[in-house]
């Protein structure tokens, strides 16, 4: 059973007003949240407030989810950060990113907390007591890009385009997607993908390793359902223990890394043989 979030001192989920206000839809259901970018007139460009309230969600979440889907409304994932951020105006009310340091009232260190606060939206995604699934149709540009490369698999439909727009706009990734990319693809290729901010086609994202699956447009629902069903029959605290331990196989030593390994079987031989006990 989930905890009732005043209990835990949890945030509560964002009401449907702070959704629609963030351009996004939210399901839960039992162990499978879904997230949806829905902002289809402005082909899913999202917002500071989107981020802020993607952080809301992932604080917010009842424990007993265990997978998150994030999505596109439509036939894109996302055209990335709505470039009316960057006018003096802002989107709707929301503060422009760069009207604080032209008008002298913000400056550098308070756009890095900004900035800091924004990222918070992509970095839940990572936490280990979650699998996260990007299923992508259409465009995946900059922030949608790093969106996608910021969740554990990526389901994509054949019609997928990714694209590192920033460095062709001035400006770089900061949106926690150059670590994933250059993990994933290694530098070298990470390089000419950014500055030359070409597409990468679905076919191309499978070679690379960006891409977890290709299937056909009709199909990716039924994909992204499968690989769900699939997470969802692991054993729960192993999946967790298995995803902490494989987040901290690139920076350690085999050495570290075989104690590691040691550490997390030794608390899940624990549990077996606790439960083991307990039923016999
Ligand atoms: N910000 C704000 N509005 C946008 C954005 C965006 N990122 N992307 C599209 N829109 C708006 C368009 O201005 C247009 O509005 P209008 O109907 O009022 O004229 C509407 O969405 C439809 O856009 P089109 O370009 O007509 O749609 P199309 O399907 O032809 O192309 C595509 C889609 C490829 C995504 C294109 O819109 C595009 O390249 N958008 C800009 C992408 C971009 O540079 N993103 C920022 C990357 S950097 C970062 O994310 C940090």
């Amino acid at each position: 059973m989930a905890q009732d979030p005043r209990e835990s001192g949890r945030q509560e989920l964002p009401t449907g007003e702070e959704l629609a206000r963030a351009g996004l839809g939210l399901t839960v259901d039992g162990a499978v949240a879904r997230v949806t970018i829905s902002r289809p007139e402005r082909r899913n460009a999202m917002t500071g407030r989107t981020w802020t309230t993607l952080a809301h969600i992932g604080q917010a979440l009842p424990d007993d989810v265990r997978i998150v889907v994030i999505a596109g409304e439509g036939d894109i994932f996302s055209a990335g950060i709505d470039l009316n951020m960057f006018t003096p105006e802002g989107v709707d009310g929301e503060r422009s990113i760069v009207a604080g340091l032209a008008d002298g009232s913000a400056d550098e260190a308070d756009l890095d907390a900004y900035i800091s606060e924004l990222q918070q939206g992509f970095l839940w995604l990572r936490r280990p007591d979650l699998v996260t699934i990007a299923a992508v149709r259409g465009h995946a540009i900059g922030a949608g890009f790093q969106l996608a490369l910021s969740c554990d698999l990526r389901i994509l439909a054949d019609d997928a385009r990714f694209c590192m727009k920033e460095p062709a706009l001035g400006l770089v990734p900061d949106l926690t997607g150059t670590k994933p990319l250059v993990d994933i693809v290694g530098v070298h290729r990470a390089t000419e993908i950014c500055l030359t901010a070409r597409k990468v086609g679905a076919e191309e994202a499978r070679e690379l390793g960006l891409a977890t699956l290709v299937v056909g447009v009709d199909e990716l629902d039924g994909a992204v359902d499968d690989a769900v069903a699939a997470l969802l029959a692991t054993n729960p605290e192993a999946a967790v223990a298995t995803k902490a331990l494989l987040q901290q196989a690139g920076d350690n030593t085999l050495e570290e890394q075989c104690a590691a390994e040691r550490r997390a079987q030794v608390g899940r031989l624990t549990a077996l043989a606790r439960a083991m006990t307990a039923g016999a």
